[in-house]
């Protein structure tokens, strides 16, 4: 498994994925500007590698900061929290280490200004390790929807590249594998800037997984003619209703399965659940640069100037949503919200297969 993200020598080394699968080539970033450039440019990607990202950008610019004073030094993070929140609106992720990061400065609010720019390099790897672990578990509850012999369409990359490893929609596929099951992945290019293609199918090979590329328009051929059992995804940020933003796209491949009578299934470790959203129409979808759409892999391939929609994700409604995979279980979307709360039973609430 190939490292996305990691702390190192008092920097942070990034694999740029905008690379793949051509070149491995880790960036090194020795500020948080670097840091944010690397999110926004889309070298770190996938919602829990930049909520990782971010953490450890945090933890960087935290080093350089010169403050007498606890009051001082929370006052001096601000530039640094805001400049990471700016970079990709749509994914919970970042948002989320940065609450996680005040929060956990206030917790130690007693400590020296050394000691906590060392606690934060901590607190960063602790994220990352986490995150680890939270895909390991969201892979052992997914992976009893998964019989042997199916065929799973997946969309975007949701895998080891998308999170500090193991992945979120891949995080089953990985743990029926172990488990002996014979599986087939369809994955969609993804465009425009074919993360299926580039990072999905590159990863699940080096998994010894088998993988078919498909164009994203082929997914409803192959379903009609009965060659999908299931579909899974990820999510950027799942509001408290079950509703789901992910990479444009997903909403098409959910209609086709509904459509289809597929199960649709989305992998969300609890940082990419907003629970202080109510619904899918309020979440801020990026937009990004006509150029994406206009070239593939740097070669224009439309005319000059032509006009141009790039919305960077769509947003799938809850009633389409056959389970959540969550480290905590799998949820019905009308289940989710009780995730919030610690008096629920979950045994009760979880989905069996
Ligand atoms: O634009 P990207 O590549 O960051 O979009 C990524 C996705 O849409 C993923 O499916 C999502 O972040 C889940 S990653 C576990």
């Amino acid at each position: 498994m190939v490292k996305t993200i990691e702390w190192k020598d008092n920097r942070v080394l990034m694999l740029d994925q905008s690379r793949l699968p051509h070149e491995v080539i880790y960036v090194e970033c020795t500020d948080y500007h670097k840091v944010a450039e690397g999110i926004r440019k889309l070298w770190i990607r996938g919602a829990p590698a930049i909520g990782i990202a971010a953490a450890m950008g945090i933890a960087l610019g935290a080093q350089e900061i010169i403050a007498g004073n606890f009051d001082e030094l929370v006052e001096e993070m601000q530039p640094i929290f805001n400049t990471l929140l700016g970079t990709r609106p749509t994914a919970v992720n970042i948002h989320w280490a940065v609450v996680r990061i005040k929060k956990f400065l206030q917790e130690n609010n007693r400590e020296s200004i050394d000691r906590l720019k060392q606690m934060l390099i901590d607190e960063s790897n602790r994220i990352l390790e986490e995150d680890i672990a939270v895909n390991k578990a969201i892979g052992e509850w997914g992976a009893q929807f998964i019989r042997d012999g199916d065929t799973i369409l997946t969309h975007c990359n949701a895998g080891s590249l998308a999170t500090g490893g193991y992945g979120t929609a891949t995080a089953p596929m990985l743990v029926a594998k172990e488990q002996g099951k014979s599986i087939h992945v369809i994955a969609d290019e993804t465009r425009p800037v074919l993360q299926g293609a580039r990072l999905t199918s590159w990863e699940l090979m080096q998994s010894g997984i088998p993988v078919t590329l498909i164009t994203d328009n082929t997914a409803g051929a192959l379903m009609k003619r009965g060659l999908i059992d299931l579909a899974i995804v990820g999510t950027d940020r799942t509001t408290r209703n079950g509703d789901v933003a992910n990479k444009i796209g997903t909403y098409t491949v959910a209609v086709l399965c509904r459509e289809h009578g597929i199960p649709f299934y989305v992998a969300a470790p609890l940082s990419s659940i907003d629970f202080d959203m109510a619904s899918g129409d309020l979440i801020p979808i990026e937009e990004r640069s006509a150029d994406e759409v206009r070239t593939v892999n740097g070669h224009q391939v439309a005319p000059e100037g032509v006009n141009v929609i790039n919305l960077a994700f769509d947003v799938t409604p809850a009633k389409f949503v056959s389970a959540f995979f969550t480290e905590k279980g799998a949820f019905k979307p009308r289940d989710l919200k009780k995730l919030m709360r610690e008096d629920i039973d979950l045994d009760s609430t979880r989905l069996q297969h």
